[in-house]
């Protein structure tokens, strides 16, 4: 064999080379998994497991929870009842029980337990912590809806079971069973939801601890026969201990879902939207999905890992049919899925076959308080669970825009430099972010005097393009001299506090630091204090904030966070708080910024937060994000489902670190994420402190041009998204739609996550997460006409279709029967296209016919609550050859001082364009449109104009298409074009 001879300088030569191309590949790196608990670390999880597995597995199993029918009472929309837990034939455990049925349809079922709500219990090592079981976080996380309906009755009650008629028509049923206790939601005659039915349903009760006998010497230390205790009155992790004052204290339930055989929700994980089983075997997962708010350096792909946020709220999806379930909990939640089929016939080999989704959820430790929703639709389901927990904040036309960030800018110098940079190169954006880095020695609401000399000046620049600063602000607070936030926080005694009630201290980016307690109304009052202006000297009113770290991270605390036995105020421990700690921390921000806002001549601006860490609820304040991703093509796949499981979560403000986070990205992969990016709600290219620079106009072309056609593709959709947003913030719909939300009969399409529908725009993006690729393959549920939206090349559904999809191409289409609206100049920032006229684009459906909106308003204030905004509906009729703008706003609605100065300021903005893709062929040869216009909603007196008409005729698979030239039809006002 001929040997390749190398000398030794040629080796030291090449390994070098090794080493260089090693260090260009970015390695995927990955979580520590020790660091984090399995179920089978975490006692409560683990028992509970076990006991399902004992309810599943022996034959004569009898859940020990039996409802005591002589209890039973139903007054004003409310069941009362006391379950009764057996411990043995002479010894129960009460749980008050009360079942509310709510106006919106909404059924809400809370069990308690007697001993604990009346503080009968004793707690172990002198806590001081509360007795009663959690009860707060409705506090949190419920805004609405909670009105109940006093037309609920009871139909039919025995011994065995009580049944309840409510909702819509009364419509829906509650059977309540009462040995053993179950429920089931029926719609129409037929079961949706079951509680209990395969008898999971456990809450562990108060008892005190036994110490058992030492043995004596020479005998064998025997476990009592019974239940496992090893874990409920302490439990040890990772070197620490919690020390489980109250004991057990578990709740756990199963709930089924039959005949459906896909769930959804449960966020923040990565794995699909559809979710996953989670008990072993090919292709599932072997842990529940867990729910507890962690920093989780380095998070892995397709994993039931914890992550920063939960949204404890599931929806169920079968053909034609969506139900789903709101677990309202703040403490840590484990939730396992199974799935079962079951076939009428053995024979039918499948057909008529039905799967069942059983979800088994268990919390360590507060009250069982769950919400049942019926559906039918999706939106019937999200907009129930966001007239709840409040629809998504409507935020300011700035913060829908390109934000850019990196941790971190180090300069004031540097941020003006890279601003100026981005209109060198004619690329718009409208926020640029600093990190943690321009504190004085991560002593927030400092500035470093050093390198942050003057940062009024950096945001005078900023604001001459009308672009905004957001600056970053976590809950921890550096424990050091000379330094007065820290002492006012301690002598007024506003931080969080160990289990024996002392200040608590950990370790976070400034060292050792105390955390602000955001449950207490004082540290509240104290935080607004801390923005004003006065206060926080060098902010400016285009300042803005940023909330992380605040599940909280704690770096040298259990799992990266805080003891579960530390004492919140009240006398909350930590581990029933757990998950909401981060929305009550953006809470106080919020209204510190409120606050902040009142002193300024334009009051009453709305603010924007973003959060890492969230709860249901959190979509009230601001923007998520998914944290700290990687830049690698797996994570930018992973984005999409990870960001649709947020929009059918009622938290559609979110996106993913644009880049990757850890890494360097090739070019390529950085194009293409920004292409995907374009469709985050939240749209923030991040990178962390060690990675090369990457703002867009670093890279070469063709990259750098792509990834402005990129930007600019967002910027001129803003009307489109900023119609999405008005619409998410008054009915919690989403802002991006996964197939199975718009096509709820469509089974081939409900584990489809990779392709998304735009608000009600019609819009569908596929865009392309592959290395390489060069083509996609998008699928289209309807039989409907779908356009591509750059050269009208016409798909006809249902079905799947290959697309070409080169490097400088995002798979975008227009959906017949849709008008979209835009702005097309080009300009450095959002708030420069204020009064820009707009685009309309007519995609034309089958039926001839095509129908849009637009919602508009200052895109700052909240004035729209007086009115002021423009809200329109654009309606194309084929047949009569006309398109129309009407008016929906409420009549009146414009009628308040803030309405008619907005309406006035709007008056000259104006279509300048019309765009009929799909036009009728007997247009052709056409030259002008009649045009029309309203004013104070009459027909002008002028009478009728005529506007230039261009047809251009089909060719090959392209649609025809013709263009009106400037109209110049009012924004605002009520007109026709007749074609
Ligand atoms: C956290 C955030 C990241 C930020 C960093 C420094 O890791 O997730 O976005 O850059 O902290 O503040």
């Amino acid at each position: 064999m001929r040997s390749l001879n190398v000398s030794p300088t040629r080796w030291v030569g090449l390994f070098a080379l090794l080493c260089a191309l090693l260090a260009l590949i970015t390695p995927a790196v990955s979580v520590k998994k020790e660091n984090f608990k399995t179920c089978d670390q975490s006692g409560f999880c683990k028992r509970n497991r076990a006991y399902a597995d004992t309810a599943s597995t022996t034959s004569n199993f009898q859940s020990p929870y039996k409802l005591d029918s002589t209890s039973v009472k139903l007054e004003k929309g409310v069941l009362t009842a006391t379950v009764l837990k057996s411990l043995s034939p002479s010894e129960n455990v009460r749980l008050p029980l009360t079942v509310s049925f709510l106006e919106s349809g909404v059924a809400r079922v809370t069990m308690d337990e007697e001993k604990r709500q009346k503080g009968e219990i004793e707690l172990r090592h002198g806590s001081k912590a509360r007795k009663e079981r959690y009860n707060e976080a409705e506090k949190w996380a419920i805004v609405g809806g909670t009105k109940v309906s006093t037309g609920a009755a009871v139909h039919e009650a025995d011994d065995s079971a009580t049944r309840v008629a409510y909702g819509p028509e009364s419509k829906f049923e509650a059977v309540v069973t009462h040995s053993p206790f179950g429920l089931e939601f029926k719609r129409d005659g037929e079961t949706q939801i079951k509680f209990n039915d395969r008898g999971f349903l456990n809450m562990e009760h108060w008892r005190p601890k036994v110490d058992k006998p030492k043995p004596a010497e020479g005998e064998e230390n025997k476990e009592p026969a019974g239940e496992d205790e090893s874990t409920w009155w302490e439990e040890s992790f990772g070197g620490n201990t919690d020390s489980k004052p109250r004991g057990p204290e578990s709740v756990a339930l199963d709930i089924s879902f039959p005949g459906y055989s896909h769930v959804f929700g449960a966020a923040e994980h990565t794995g699909p939207l559809s979710l996953k089983e989670t008990r072993g075997g090919d292709g599932k997962y072997d842990d529940p999905y867990r729910l507890h708010n962690s920093d989780v350096f380095e998070y892995e792909m397709d994993s039931p890992m914890t992550l920063y946020g939960s949204i404890p709220f599931m929806q169920a999806q079968k053909k034609d049919s969506t139900v789903g379930v709101f677990w309202l909990s703040a403490a840590e939640t484990w939730i396992d899925i199974t799935k079962s089929s079951s076939s009428a016939n053995p024979l039918s080999l499948g057909v008529g076959s039905q799967t069942t989704t059983t979800s088994h959820w268990i919390s360590e430790s507060g009250l069982l308080d769950v919400f049942v929703f019926l559906g039918p639709k999706p939106q019937d389901v999200i907009g129930a669970y966001g007239e709840l927990t409040g629809y998504s904040q409507l935020p300011q036309q700035f913060a829908i825009a390109y934000h850019q960030c990196r941790w971190n800018y180090v300069t004031d110098e540097d941020v003006k430099d890279v601003d100026r940079k981005f209109d060198k190169h004619n690329i718009p954006y409208d926020v640029i972010w600093l990190d943690i880095e321009y504190t004085d020695e991560k002593k927030y609401f400092t500035w470093d005097p050093l390198t942050f000399p003057n940062p009024l000046d950096m945001q005078k620049q900023l604001d001459d393009h009308e672009r905004k600063l957001v600056y970053i602000i976590d809950p921890h607070i550096k424990n050091t001299g000379n330094y007065p936030i820290i002492d006012e926080m301690k002598s007024k005694d506003l931080a969080v506090h160990n289990k024996d009630d002392s200040i608590y201290e950990g370790w976070c980016w400034p060292g050792s630091s105390h955390w602000v307690d955001a449950f207490n109304p004082k540290a509240k009052e104290w935080w607004k204090t801390l923005f004003k202006y006065a206060s926080f000297k060098g902010t400016a009113k285009n300042s803005w904030l940023w909330n992380d770290m605040n599940e909280p991270s704690v770096f040298n605390g259990p799992e990266t966070t805080m003891p579960k036995d530390n004492l919140h105020y009240g006398g909350w421990e930590h581990r029933d708080i757990h998950n909401v700690n981060g929305l009550t921390f953006v809470n106080a921000t919020y209204d510190a910024l409120l606050a902040r806002d009142k002193e300024e001549e334009r009051h009453n601006v709305r603010p924007f937060i973003l959060t890492r860490s969230f709860y249901s609820g959190s979509q009230r304040m601001g923007a998520m994000w998914t944290g700290d991703n990687q830049a690698v093509w797996s994570h930018l796949e992973a984005s999409i489902p990870m960001v649709l499981s947020m929009n059918i979560a009622g938290f559609p403000f979110a996106g993913a670190d644009v880049g990757g986070f850890f890494g360097n990205p090739s070019s390529e992969l950085l194009t293409r994420w920004y292409q995907v990016g374009t469709f985050y709600p939240f749209f923030r290219g991040h990178a962390h402190i060690d990675t090369r620079r990457r703002e867009p106009y670093l890279l070469d072309d063709p990259y750098k041009k792509i990834i402005t056609q990129a930007l600019r593709l967002r910027y001129s959709l803003l009307p489109a998204w900023y119609t999405a947003f008005h619409e998410a913030s008054t009915t919690g719909a989403p802002i991006l739609r996964p197939n199975y939300y718009v096509h709820p009969g469509d089974e081939k399409g409900f584990a489809i996550d990779d392709q998304f529908y735009l608000g009600s725009t019609g819009l569908l993006a596929k865009p392309v997460t592959a290395e390489g690729a060069t083509s996609t393959e998008v699928y289209f549920a309807d039989d409907e006409k779908y356009y591509d939206y750059f050269d009208f090349w016409t798909y006809q559904g249902p079905g799947k279709h290959a697309v070409s999809a080169p490097l400088d191409t995002i798979p975008l289409f227009m959906q017949g029967g849709n008008i979209i609206p835009r702005r097309d100049r080009p300009r450095r920032s959002s708030g420069l296209m204020r009064y820009d006229p707009f685009t309309l684009v007519v995609a034309v459906g089958k039926d001839g016919d095509a129908q849009g909106t637009l919602y508009l308003d200052d895109g700052e204030s909240f004035d729209f609550q007086q009115g002021a905004f423009i809200h329109r509906r654009f309606s194309f009729d084929g047949r009569a050859g006309s398109l129309a703008s009407v008016d929906l706003a409420d009549a009146g609605a414009a009628s308040s001082k803030a309405a008619k100065e907005y309406l006035k300021s709007m008056e000259n903005v104006r279509v300048e364009r019309v765009v009929v893709v799909g036009a009728p062929a007997s247009w052709e040869g056409k030259t002008e449109v009649d045009v029309s216009e309203e004013v104070g909603g009459k027909a002008k007196s002028e009478g009728v104009r005529k506007a230039a008409l261009e047809w251009h005729a089909a060719e090959g698979g392209k649609a025809a298409w013709a263009v009106v030239r400037n109209p110049a039809v009012r924004i605002g006002a009520g007109w026709k074009l007749q074609f």
